[in-house]
């Protein structure tokens, strides 16, 4: 009831050994396309698919433009799982089902996490098309009583209290800064923290002067359950944001946040996002 973790250790488990029984591949990688960047899963080699409704208590997704499928395979030389597709709180999947790939993740043997994401610019001196390396965030929803570790703990996945201040991994962090450099990224790579607000809305003007004022340089509606469960089951994270708007912070301004101009940008950039990513993959 509440907010009780809808899931029992047995039920990850049955879906995790499912997947160990139909592919004999082993990812030490895992990572989660967001938004418009779902292309980064075609580019495996050696693929193989799983549709979310073909595995076992696995979520199902209801969005256009997200496949909704678990993409195994390789980048460059490196195995990895790849979500085209992921579980948005604003659709209404509650906090735990958002959050049920990691925990599956973590029983199929995987080490990294890597999570892209489209996110609101809210640092004045980002611009569109930026990819932000996720230094920190905001967990606004867990402000709000919106928490995946609310409920019971099971002590197989992690500890009651875990830590988050080092919840972005600093080697990868430092990896994906090189590796961008190396890849012709660097001139476009920032560094942040991301605010994730529960959506559907954007943010109104007020919100957006709120958000600048508590140190958040970029806000979306993501990312942040995934990361606060996978760190609780040990997982290494890697975060990145395209910047895909700016956000509005002027009364006078006409400018509207909207959903095109944020596929308009992924589109512009999930190349840069794609070729980053898979270099940086073989060197974790
Ligand atoms: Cl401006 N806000 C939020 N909440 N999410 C976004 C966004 C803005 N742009 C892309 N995703």
């Amino acid at each position: 009831p509440g907010n009780e973790c809808r899931y029992k250790y047995e039920e990850y488990k049955e879906t995790a050994d499912w997947l160990l029984s139909h592919t004999e591949k082993r990812p030490k990688v895992a990572i989660i396309c967001g938004s418009g960047l779902g292309g980064l899963a075609d580019l495996l080699d050696d693929k193989t698919v799983f549709p979310y409704k073909e595995i076992p208590r696995f979520p199902t997704s209801t969005v256009q433009g997200h496949a909704g499928q678990l993409v195994f395979g390789k980048l460059q030389d490196c195995e990895c799982v790849c979500m085209q597709g992921r579980f948005h709180f604003y659709e209404g999947y509650d906090i735990h089902t958002v959050t049920y790939p990691m925990r599956v993740f973590f029983l199929l043997g995987v080490e990294t996490l890597i999570v892209t994401n489209a996110a609101g610019g809210l640092n004045g001196s980002f611009n569109v098309g930026d990819i932000m390396l996720i230094k920190d965030h905001i967990n606004m929803p867990g402000f709000a009583g919106q928490n995946p570790l609310c409920g019971h703990n099971d002590e197989r996945f992690g500890v009651r209290f875990p830590c988050m201040s080092d919840a972005y991994d600093r080697k990868l962090r430092a990896l994906a800064k090189q590796t961008a450099e190396e890849h012709g990224c660097g001139s476009f790579l920032q560094e942040g923290v991301y605010c994730m607000l529960a959506g559907p809305t954007f943010e109104t003007i007020a919100e957006c002067s709120l958000l600048q004022k508590l140190g958040a340089d970029a806000v979306g509606m993501s990312t942040v359950p995934e990361v606060v469960v996978a760190r609780h089951c040990g997982l290494r994270v890697l975060g990145l944001s395209l910047i895909t708007n700016k956000v509005v912070t002027d009364y006078d301004s006409d400018e509207k946040a909207n959903h095109e101009e944020v596929l308009k940008t992924t589109e512009l950039r999930t190349q840069d996002l794609q070729r980053l990513v898979s270099h940086l993959v073989t060197k974790i």
